[in-house]
């Protein structure tokens, strides 16, 4: 099994995922939105990289039907149903809704996996399903780490170490490029606190002088969920709905 992890999405061409197989990681917070959102009932989520498109999508979907949800400099946005915390994806909320997402880079590196043959989305909260998921297929595929501006960030690029790590436990023919050798090492050196790492990281900071520090621990939280998100035609749904 040969897999690459790319630490940002921004040097790939949407084209370079034509017929791979993708997991995009953005656990601080769009992924684990997502996550939350469909564990707890959403119909979809549909992820847009723009906030035009967001507009554009949303009135075409029903009122009533769809909600808003996302964030500009980590804020909700104005006109927004919900903001970019896991918290505010509660059953009450989501249940049976579309949910039109727009983050500063989460949604964005999904965007552009659009074309791969299989894209599943992944966070702390659904990592052993995600690696479970991928060792049951036994094909080779791609992590892109959502990031900022082309930079490494540390909430994802550990988190993806730790799913290349529990995959390595059960599949031992596996060959890494540099960007998942590394990942490995930095889970070992950083991932066994997350919620540390977390707090320690540029956007953990960010988000606690934002007031978001309960995101961090919710997002910190291993396993909590069993979904295997996957991309289709446009939106995001639960493997087999
Ligand atoms: C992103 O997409 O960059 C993040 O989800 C931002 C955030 O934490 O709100």
């Amino acid at each position: 099994m040969n897999i690459n992890l790319f630490l940002s999405p921004e040097s790939l061409d949407d084209f370079y995922f034509q017929d791979k197989n993708c997991v995009v990681i953005d656990s601080l917070r769009a992924t684990s939105v997502i996550c939350t959102a469909l564990a707890n009932g959403a119909k979809e989520v549909i992820p847009v990289a723009t906030f035009e498109y967001a507009m554009k999508i949303s009135a075409g979907i029903m009122s009533g039907q769809n909600l808003l949800g996302g964030e500009r400099n980590t804020k909700k946005i104005d006109g927004f149903h919900v903001g970019n915390s896991p918290s505010e994806y509660t059953p009450e909320t989501v249940s049976g809704k579309s949910i039109i997402l727009f983050t500063s880079n989460g949604t964005k590196a999904i965007v552009k996996a659009k074309f791969s043959k299989d894209l599943v989305i992944c966070s702390y909260l659904n990592l052993k399903a995600i690696a479970n998921y991928l060792l049951e297929k036994k094909e080779d595929f791609e992590i892109v780490c959502s990031a900022k501006g082309g930079a490494l960030n540390m909430e994802d690029t550990v988190c993806a170490g730790r799913l290349i790590s529990k995959i390595l436990e059960k599949e031992k023919d596996c060959t890494l490029n540099d960007g998942a050798t590394a990942a490995c090492a930095l889970d070992r050196e950083f991932g066994g606190n997350v919620h540390k790492m977390f707090r320690e990281s540029d956007h953990g900071k960010i988000l606690t002088e934002n007031g978001f520090q309960d995101d961090l621990e919710i997002c910190a939280q291993i396993d909590a969920l069993e979904v295997v998100p996957v991309f289709t035609s446009g939106s995001i749904k639960l493997l087999n709905n």
